[in-house]
């Protein structure tokens, strides 16, 4: 790799729309501030810089949603996302605003360049209008049937039943989602940046000379260039947005994703209104955008066209992009609220962002998507968290308080367990180094864990209090390596849980840490009082995570609820169908498990007309079924009796699933005569 001077970090800019999840965090944000806070400790020169994207279609939707404007909703979302970062630690040198002056004076201008420039095509086309409300309609704003899968609900650019990409033309009857009436093909004028002029040497760039990004990222550069680069439409007829600054051009802005990229650029004028250039024109400086998997096409070919084009800016030098984080077995989704959403995470569990931090790392979705589950976030608190680091740090301290007042022991001679403890993470600098520079964060944070491991052990083997009572020079020997290894945990571990770092720091009474002395064992001086013993990790008591579960269990539930109507109702039946079925009511005289058969239950019911029995498929529902003796429920009498697992099943019994998937039996509301109808 060249030698850089500087690094500038980039992290996705969020849209203003809604809160920040986990997924956002996992994918983006803790990386991004790994490797930044990594650099700094390392003494290197390194600005980071983000901020909110506030202009797109989804923001102008939501603020119509709730009748309010969208500088509302962006104004919103910007304080709770800023402040969600800014609690979970994401050391940023700037956060701001895609709707600030200079972003605006900034994104014009390089329009303008490019304009003046001839690197954009303009082109007419058809597109739908909306009569009623004089105006174009976004892709999101048309809605219609899917000509796939029938759906009457599908997007202009999507149709969310059967996650085809469609475009607005392919709409079957469609609808303006503002005023509902049909829309009318319009002709209108756009620019396009044509990313097919950009493509040769895109390819020569990514494909020859980047073979070390991620291969993820690689693979779908790779696939995007093979299928052959299109023009890409750099305006939008919207209201909200920067002004496309050409004349002849009112009504019209820029495209989101033309304006949020260079949302990097203006962030750090605004911040370093004299020296901003040196982070983007200077060959020196290494670039490095963190974004997630959707985002690849337009941080490795979109905007680096743009840069190109302009012709006066560095590209990326790598973009570590990473898959998606679901959570608990779905896909996260900000419509259906299933999420973990940081201000929330921290109203319910104060103090413990890096805990969060933690599992996020262990578990970031670097190479595959992955899974985060309550479950796995308690094990890895408990299990790891307290009872490895917070545990090994806990008794270096606390033997220490005890046998030697607080001050750090001197060091005697070294037996040889105590060498081979030292060699053993003697290396862990070069470890953890070679994981972080390859952007491998779950690795490196598990070497760092390793050095507690190390320590734990070291502890344990050598029983310091057991010595005390006969040898305290051997004991203070071994407090003195212990809290060595904490003291070198306090660095290995300030780019992955900062606060922690901190309050480690401050037990050890370490005023600096140097990223250089990574691995030393000099980093305390013998005599040194230690500060305040603390916890660094307490224990997450299953209520908590049981709380948890069961709210988005709750989740689920509402969002069953909501697809049951209108959508999930099957079609209409005529009276005569309905009155085939003869509906009656019977009473449990006895239910048992059917011998090898999991789910089936066999009920003898008094059915008023001399008795029946009747299979039903829901013994996992019903662990203790001799309890359902004597209730009354509803059943088919005419439904063809069957044969299952040989024995004759006459009638279904009714019942309805629950939002947790268990089934449920339908009883009357109060007792009825046995055998009678119902309709
Ligand atoms: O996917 C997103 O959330 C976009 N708002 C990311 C923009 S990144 C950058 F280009 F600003
Ligand atoms: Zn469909």
């Amino acid at each position: 790799m060249k030698n850089f001077k500087r690094t500038l970090v980039t992290s996705a800019l969020p849209y203003a729309n809604g809160p920040v999840h986990i997924g956002h965090l996992a994918g983006v944000y803790v990386p991004a501030d790994i490797y930044v806070r990594y650099l700094r400790l390392k003494g290197e020169e390194v600005l980071f810089v983000g901020g909110s994207d506030e202009h797109g279609v989804p923001i102008t939707i939501k603020a119509k949603k709730e009748g309010v404007t969208p500088q509302d909703i962006v104004d919103r979302y910007h304080g709770i996302i800023k402040k969600s970062f800014e609690d979970f630690g994401i050391s940023y040198d700037i956060y701001s605003r895609t709707t600030s002056q200079t972003h605006k004076e900034t994104a014009s201008e390089f329009f303008k360049t490019l304009y003046e420039k001839g690197e954009f095509i303009e082109k007419s086309s058809e597109q739908y209008y909306d009569e009623q409300a004089h105006q174009f309609l976004a892709d999101r704003y048309i809605t219609g049937t899917c000509p796939h899968c029938k759906n009457p609900n599908a997007y202009g650019d999507q149709c969310e039943a059967c996650g085809t990409s469609l475009s607005p033309l392919d709409l079957i009857e469609p609808k303006s989602a503002i005023t509902g009436s049909k829309p009318v093909l319009r002709e209108t004028k756009h620019w396009y940046l044509p990313l097919d002029a950009h493509e040769a040497w895109l390819r020569q760039w990514i494909l020859e000379e980047h073979p070390e990004w991620k291969s993820n990222v690689y693979g779908q550069c790779k696939s995007w260039l093979d299928m052959g680069l299109q023009p890409r439409a750099v305006s939008r007829d919207l209201d909200w947005g920067i002004p496309v600054p050409v004349e002849g051009a009112e009504g019209k802005v820029l495209y989101v994703w033309f304006d949020a990229p260079i949302g990097y650029i203006s962030n750090t004028k605004e911040l370093l209104p004299e020296t901003w250039e040196t982070w983007w024109k200077d060959s020196d400086t290494r670039m490095l955008h963190f974004i997630g998997k959707d985002n690849i096409v337009f941080h490795c070919i979109v905007f680096p066209a743009m840069l190109k084009a302009e012709g006066s800016y560095i590209l990326p030098d790598n973009v570590p992009a990473n898959e998606f984080l679901n959570l608990e077995g779905d896909k996260i989704s900000t419509s259906r609220n299933w999420a973990v959403w940081l201000h929330e995470y921290l109203e319910e569990f104060p103090g413990k962002q890096d805990v969060l931090r933690y599992v996020l790392t262990a578990n970031a979705p670097e190479t595959k998507d992955n899974d985060f589950t309550w479950k796995d976030f308690q094990t890895r608190n408990n299990s790891e968290l307290v009872a490895i680091f917070g545990n090994f740090v806990n008794r270096a301290l606390v033997l220490t308080q005890k046998y030697f007042e607080g001050k750090v022991p001197p060091c005697g001679e070294l037996t040889d367990y105590d060498r081979e403890t030292l060699k053993e993470f003697a290396d862990v600098k070069k470890q953890v180094e070679h994981y972080l520079d390859q952007f491998k964060f779950r690795e490196a944070q598990k070497e760092a864990m390793n050095l507690a491991r190390i320590g734990n052990k070291y502890l344990a083997d050598s029983e310091p209090w057991k010595l005390a009572k006969t040898d305290m020079a051997r004991t203070g020997t071994i407090l003195h390596i212990a809290l060595q290894i904490a003291a070198n945990l306090a660095i290995a571990f300030e780019p992955f849980l900062p606060f922690s770092a901190e309050r480690l720091r401050k037990m050890l009474q370490m005023p600096h840490v140097e990223w250089e002395r990574l691995g030393a064992i000099d980093l305390l001086q013998a005599g040194t009082t230690l500060g305040e013993v603390e916890l660094l990790f307490d224990k997450i008591e299953d209520a908590a995570i049981e709380a948890q579960i069961e709210k988005l269990l709750a989740t689920k539930r509402a969002n069953e609820l909501d697809n049951y109507s209108p959508n999930g109702v099957k079609e209409n039946v005529a009276f005569d169908d309905f009155a085939k079925m003869d509906i009656r009511v019977g009473t449990v005289l006895a239910c048992s498990k059917v011998p090898k058969a999991d789910k089936l239950l066999e009920f003898k019911l008094d059915d008023g007309m001399g008795g029946r029995t009747i299979l039903s498929g829901i013994a996992q529902s019903y662990p203790n079924p001799e309890e359902l003796v004597g209730k009354q429920v509803l059943f088919i009498a005419n439904f063809e009796p069957r044969k299952l697992r040989g024995s004759m099943s006459e009638g279904m019994i009714l019942s309805a699933e629950n939002a947790d998937g268990k089934l449920v039996l339908v009883e009357p509301s109060k007792t009825v005569v046995n055998g009678v109808s119902v309709g």
